[in-house]
C-alpha cells in the first residue's frame, strides 16, 4: 500500500512537472504599437519584471509613449508607495530599466517569448504585420492581438503558428483596469492558452476566457446595450439625459450610455457595430443607427472632438 501510494505520488508529481515544463514561462515581451493601449501594456509588463521592447513607427511617437509611461508610473507610485518614496523611486527605475523601444519590429522579435499587437484596428494592416513577424520570430514565440472587435482566427491564419496565437484583450486605462479577456480560437493550443492566462496574472490582472466571438464578453454586452439606448432615444421614447440618469440611478452604472458613448468615441462605436453588422446582417442587436452615423459624418465624435451626444466646450 505504502509503495502504491509513493508510486502514485511520484507519478502525479512527475505528470505535474511535465505539464509545467510544457507551459511557456513568458519573460521577454514585444509590444507593437505605442499608443493608448500598447504603452499601458508595456508599462504593466515592465513593472511586473518582464523585459519589454515597445515598437512603433517613429522615434517621435515612441518618445511620447515613454513620457506617458513615466507620468503614469509616477501616478501609480504615489498611490502604491505613499509612505515609502524611496521604494517608489526604485520601482520606477527598475520598471524603466526593463523597457526599451524600437522602430524595427522584425529586428527585435528574434528573442521574444510573446508578441502583443496593439496597432490600428484594421484587419489588413494587422494581418500584414503578423505575416511578416512570423518569419522573424522564433518557433516558440506566442503571438497575441489586443483587438476589440476583429476576429483573432483571421489574424492567426495569416501566420504559420495558428496553435501559438490568441487574443489578449486589455482594458483602458491598462494600469488601472484589472480585467484581461484571453481569447482562444479553435486552433489555439492548451499550452498557449495557459501561458497567456499565466502572463495575464503575472502582470497583475484577473483574466477571463472567451471563444473568438464578436466583442468577446464585455463589448458583446456593452455595445448592443449602448446601441439600444440610441434607438430608444431615436424613437423619441425618452431623452438622452433621462436615459443616462435612469441607468446611473436605476442600474447603479457609473456612467449613462450616452456619456459612455462620448467617452469611448462615436467613430470607434460605429466602426465596431458596422463590422459586426457585416458579419451578421440579420442580427437586430448589431443594426446600425442613422443618428450615430449622422453624428460621425458631422465629426461629432464625442469628448475627443468637444462634441458628441453632449457638448464639452
Ligand atoms: P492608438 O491609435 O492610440 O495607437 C496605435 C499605435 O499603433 C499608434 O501609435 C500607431 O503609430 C501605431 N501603429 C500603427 N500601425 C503600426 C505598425 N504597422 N507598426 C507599429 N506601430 C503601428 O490605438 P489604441 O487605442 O491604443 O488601440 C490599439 C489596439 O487596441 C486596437 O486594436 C484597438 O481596437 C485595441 N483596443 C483599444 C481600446 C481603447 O479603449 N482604445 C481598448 C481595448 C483594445
Amino acid at each position: 500500500m505504502a509503495f502504491a501510494t509513493r508510486h502514485f505520488v511520484r507519478a502525479a508529481s512527475s505528470a505535474a512537472a511535465m505539464a509545467a515544463a510544457k507551459k511557456l514561462i513568458i519573460k521577454h515581451v514585444t509590444v507593437i504599437g505605442g499608443g493608448l493601449m500598447g504603452a499601458g501594456i508595456a508599462q504593466v509588463a515592465a513593472a511586473s519584471g518582464h523585459t519589454v521592447v515597445l515598437v512603433d513607427q517613429s522615434d517621435e511617437i515612441l518618445k511620447k509613449s515613454t513620457k506617458g509611461i513615466e507620468e503614469s508610473l509616477k501616478r501609480v507610485t504615489k498611490k502604491k508607495f505613499a509612505d515609502k518614496p524611496e521604494a517608489g523611486a526604485e520601482f520606477i527605475e527598475k520598471t524603466l530599466k526593463n523597457l526599451t523601444t524600437s522602430t524595427d519590429a522584425a529586428a527585435v522579435v528574434h528573442s521574444t517569448d510573446l508578441v502583443i499587437e496593439a496597432i490600428v484596428e484594421n484587419l489588413e494592416v494587422k494581418n500584414e504585420l503578423f505575416k511578416r513577424l512570423d518569419k522573424f520570430a522564433p518557433e516558440h514565440t506566442i503571438f497575441a492581438s489586443n483587438t476589440s472587435s476583429l476576429q483573432i482566427t483571421n489574424m492567426a491564419n495569416s501566420t504559420t503558428r495558428q496553435d501559438r496565437f490568441g487574443g489578449l484583450h486589455f482594458f483602458n486605462p491598462v494600469p488601472m483596469m484589472k480585467l484581461v479577456e484571453v481569447i482562444k480560437t479553435p486552433m489555439t493550443s492548451q499550452k498557449t492558452f495557459e501561458s497567456l492566462m499565466d502572463f495575464s496574472k503575472a502582470v497583475g490582472k484577473s483574466p477571463v476566457s472567451c471563444k473568438d466571438t464578436p466583442g468577446f464578453i464585455v463589448n458583446r454586452l456593452l455595445v448592443p446595450y449602448m446601441m439600444e439606448a440610441v434607438r430608444l432615444f431615436e424613437r423619441g421614447d425618452a431623452s438622452k439625459e433621462d436615459i443616462d440618469v435612469a441607468m446611473k440611478l436605476g442600474a447603479g452604472y457609473p456612467m449613462g450610455p450616452f456619456e459612455l458613448l462620448d467617452y469611448v468615441g462615436l467613430d470607434t462605436s460605429k466602426y465596431i457595430i458596422d463590422g459586426w453588422h457585416s458579419l451578421e446582417p440579420n442580427n437586430p442587436l448589431f443594426a446600425p443607427s442613422p443618428l450615430l452615423n449622422k453624428l460621425v459624418a458631422e465629426k461629432k465624435l464625442g469628448k475627443k472632438t468637444g462634441e458628441g451626444f453632449y457638448k464639452y466646450k
